[in-house]
């Protein structure tokens, strides 16, 4: 199991300045070339759910290489899976957020008409930076009446707010990487 955490983090790529001048780009697209990594990958964030299986109805993954392991995360566990997406990809009706970026605005939207009152969704995401963007998620959720159960991410950058801004959810990350 030691090599095969090995391995998978051999296959993590970091390029300083992307896409930003004093920024440490950390990518784990390589993974998803590699079937036995990308394999790994899922199995691991299986592994670490930061509740159990009861605790949620649904994952919810942030557009886009949250799409990437939330929905093979999904399939693996048996749950259905909701996309969050950049605003203006989905047809109406939506329930639309505005967040805040390092450097300008941001929206994510869900359809109404897949989330209801009392859904609980497990929302993953390949990194949490400055929260912002899982923060939104979870307003989001709150417009539908919905709640976040708790967060899976793969990466999340030391240092950063992160965390702070997502309240007292569980949460999993798998590593953590300097920012
Ligand atoms: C990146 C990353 C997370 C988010 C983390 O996505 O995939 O979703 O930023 O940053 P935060 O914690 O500061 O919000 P990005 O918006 O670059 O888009 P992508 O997933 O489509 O590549
Ligand atoms: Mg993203």
């Amino acid at each position: 199991a030691e090599g095969d955490r090995n391995y998978l983090i051999s296959l993590f790529r970091t390029i300083p300045g992307f896409p930003a001048k004093n920024i440490l780009f950390r990518d784990f697209v390589p993974v998803l070339a590699d079937a036995r990594a990308y394999a790994l990958l899922i199995n691991a964030l299986a592994q670490a759910l930061p509740v159990s299986l009861d605790d949620f109805d649904y994952i919810g993954g942030l557009e886009s290489r949250g799409f990437l392991i939330g929905a093979p995360l999904a399939l693996k566990l048996g749950k259905g899976f909701i996309p969050f997406r950049k605003a203006g990809k989905l047809p109406p009706e939506v329930y639309h957020q505005e967040y805040t970026l390092e450097y300008g605005k941001a929206a994510i939207e869900i359809e109404k008409n897949t989330i209801h009152k009392g859904d609980r969704v497990l929302i993953v995401d390949d990194l949490i930076a400055t929260g912002g963007t899982a923060a939104a998620a979870e307003d989001l959720l709150k417009q539908a009446g919905a709640h976040v159960a708790g967060y899976s991410f793969v990466m999340e950058l030391d240092g950063l707010p992160g965390r702070r801004a997502l309240g007292d959810h569980p949460i999993s990350v798998l590593m953590g990487m300097p920012a």
